[in-house]
């Protein structure tokens, strides 16, 4: 130990890691990286030794390495490992049925049984135990997690998966791991938001009009289990596309029903400039990244309809997930972060028509956008 530093030949270097990137190298399975993921529920899961399913963690770049995502698959008749930990957990049932065991000890036996389409969370550092419910299929869902952010803070695995604290302001009430919740009116007055622990199924789960994010759509936003990350439903009619918005990082969208293609493009460009084009199906996942522009298509024939599991709970409310200045849609010439129809570069619908015209669909966007009224 020395009091006054001096330089000297042999001195140790800093080796710049992340707490979260060391704890993934010891997990063992895959990690699945880029822009989006074209099929959830085919994507390649390995042996995962710790939560004793198969895995593979996604760290999608639009995360901003804020949030994470991995899908996990357990095989008929078998469950996974008890387990616990300080960081949230939002979980989207992928495919096939189980139950999962929770309570404030490894051996706590109350469930509540799930399915595909399902929606659920975990109160934080609770223990919990999923359960495949069939002998002959696998299950498999995908849960986005705070595991980076918690991670990084703290870099102590100790801490965050031995961790004997309860949170007794967030564990909320048994019913509702049933189903029950309760109906508010989002903080701008145009939208509602259904606070619970579990939603039976998401693919049928009531949505209201948002006509503020245009054409017809329609949303429901969800609290889960007290969490500051938070998820939202939005439905979008045949033949029509949402308004372009931005903000934060960490927005899984997850189809749920239809196809269609998601646009983002950086928020200083333009669509003719910069663009990303993902096509998409159910089972589809995006992430758009930090502030660009996104915009979501129905190029099919059926009603569309996709799932985000995001930051940006409107009850805990946290500085990624906050509305941009002025809100999501609101007109960025108003000051917020949305741009209107008849504002949009008219190459944006172009394309629509092109990607309807390849299915046999028709746009129904002249409705909303006047230039488009013969
Ligand atoms: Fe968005």
């Amino acid at each position: 130990m020395t009091t006054k530093p001096e330089i000297r030949p042999d001195q140790e270097r800093l080796v710049s890691h992340t707490a979260y990137d060391d704890f993934q190298a010891r997990e063992g399975i895959p990690i699945i990286t880029g822009f989006a993921v074209a099929d959830l529920r085919t994507v390649e899961v390995k042996p995962w030794a710790r939560l004793e399913c198969l895995g593979t963690y996604i760290n999608l770049d639009g995360t901003g390495g804020t949030n994470d995502a991995y899908v996990a698959e357990i095989e008929p008749g078998k469950k996974m490992a008890p387990e616990r930990h300080l960081f949230e957990k939002n979980i989207y049932v992928l495919d096939g049925r189980g139950a999962t065991l929770v309570g404030e000890d490894p051996n706590s036996r109350t469930s509540f049984e799930w399915k595909r389409g399902s929606v659920f969370s975990v109160p934080i550092n609770t223990w919990h135990q999923h359960v495949n419910g069939s002998g002959t299929e696998p299950a498999r869902f995908v849960a986005v997690t705070t595991a980076p952010l918690v991670m990084n803070y703290f870099h102590n695995d100790d801490f965050i998966f031995n961790n004997p604290f309860v949170f007794e302001d967030r564990v909320g009430t048994a019913r509702g791991f049933q189903g029950e919740g309760k109906l508010y009116t989002g903080g701008s007055g145009r939208t509602y938001v259904w606070e619970t622990n579990f939603i039976p199924d998401i693919e049928t789960f009531t949505t209201f009009t948002w006509k503020e994010r245009g054409a017809g759509g329609a949303s429901v936003f969800f609290e889960l289990a007290d969490n500051t990350q938070a998820a939202h439903v939005s439905q979008f009619p045949v033949g029509t596309y949402k308004k372009a918005h931005r903000h934060g990082p960490g927005a899984h969208v997850i189809i749920i029903s239809g196809v269609g293609y998601s646009l983002l493009w950086p928020m200083d460009g333009s669509p003719t400039d910069r663009m990303e084009r993902v096509d998409w199906k159910v089972g589809s996942m995006v992430v758009p990244p930090t502030n660009w522009f996104h915009q979501h298509f129905n190029g099919g024939t059926e009603p569309a309809r996709y799932l985000a599991l995001r930051w940006g709970s409107q009850k805990h409310s946290f500085p990624m997930g906050s509305a941009q200045e002025g809100g999501y849609d609101v007109s960025v010439k108003d000051g917020g972060a949305q741009i209107e129809y008849e504002d949009e570069d008219t190459a944006v619908h172009d394309m629509f028509e092109e990607t309807l015209k390849r299915v046999g669909g028709e746009s129904n966007m002249a409705e909303f956008i006047p230039r488009l009224r013969k």
